[in-house]
Parts: structure tokens; C-alpha cells; sequence
């Protein structure tokens, strides 16, 4: 069952709210990477999706863990967010012939999810230790923490495109 803006009414069912919209994105990006691994012609680009295609996999069993120890069905509720960044990045890319170009739009896309993602997890986590999850914090930490280095990875490709340029 969905839970509307209205059935939520304590920070328990904002969180369960978030878990479910996270849960959501995390599967939307398990889907829309590999089309982003297709298209990118760098290959320190490319393996970096690889690997975080891997690690997102591992965002949705650690999700899933987390509703768990809340006593929850892992259940997705559709986050119009993470849609909107997805589509914009498939519209763009759509347009851009050059192979470079295209690197640098499918990079900035995955740094606005990697964002999004950030936010999302940095909430549940104050969350969590407000509602004496301690035990779901750590769990969502680890995953902060991979959204982290992914983050640092993508500016480090876009930085090193700079300086090949200049
Ligand atoms: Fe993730
Ligand atoms: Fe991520």
C-alpha cells in the first residue's frame, strides 16, 4: 500500500516514506546504469559505473536489511525525483553526438543522483539516531559513504577532462 502525504502523521511514518522513496530510486538506478556504462566512451567513466552498478545492488539488499529491523515490507513508493533527473539525463544524452560531450552530460547526470542520493541518505540517518535506530544509521553510513566516493570519483573524471582539454 502507498502511503499518502496524509497517512503520514509521525517522524516513524516520514521515515518509512523515505526508506520506500530511497528504496525506489536505488532500483531505478540499478536500471538506468547500464545504459549509462553503453554510452560512455571514457573508460575511467565506464568502469566507475561498472563498479557502482555493483555497489547500488548492494544499496537495495542494505535497504532491504533496514526495513527489516523496522519490521516493514521493503516497498517502493515512486519518487518523482529521481525520475526527473533520470529522464532529463536520457534527454539530454539523446541529443549529443560528440563523444566527449556525451561524457561530460552522463557525468553530470550521476553526480545529480549521486547528490539526490546523499541528501536522501544524510536525512535517514539524523533519522534514524532521533528515532534510536542506531543499528539502521550504521547501515545507511555505509551506503552514505559509497555514494561519497562515487561523488569524488565522478569530479576527478570531470577534472581530468578539463586538464586534457586545456
Ligand atoms: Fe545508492
Ligand atoms: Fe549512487
Amino acid at each position: 500500500m502507498a502511503l499518502f502525504s496524509k497517512d503520514i502523521k509521525t517522524l516513524e511514518d516520514l521515515y518509512l516514506h523515505t526508506l520506500r522513496d530511497i528504496y525506489y530510486a536505488e532500483q531505478q538506478i540499478v536500471k538506468a546504469l547500464p545504459k549509462m556504462i553503453d554510452k560512455a566512451g571514457n573508460s575511467e567513466l565506464k568502469d566507475g559505473f561498472t563498479h557502482h552498478l555493483e555497489e547500488t545492488k548492494g544499496h537495495v539488499e542494505r535497504l532491504e536489511e533496514v526495513f527489516r529491523k523496522v519490521g516493514e515490507e521493503p516497498e517502493g513508493v515512486t519518487c518523482p525525483a529521481i525520475d526527473g533527473i533520470i529522464k532529463e539525463a536520457n534527454e539530454i544524452a539523446g541529443d549529443i553526438a560528440d563523444k566527449d560531450v556525451m561524457d561530460a552530460a552522463l557525468a553530470a547526470a550521476a553526480q545529480a543522483v549521486e547528490h539526490y542520493e546523499m541528501t536522501r541518505y544524510g536525512t535517514l540517518i539524523a533519522w534514524s539516531h532521533e528515532l534510536g535506530r542506531n543499528d539502521c544509521a550504521s547501515l545507511l553510513e555505509e551506503t552514505l559513504k559509497e555514494e561519497k566516493a562515487a561523488d569524488e570519483k565522478l569530479s576527478k573524471v570531470a577534472e581530468s577532462r578539463l586538464n586534457k582539454a586545456a
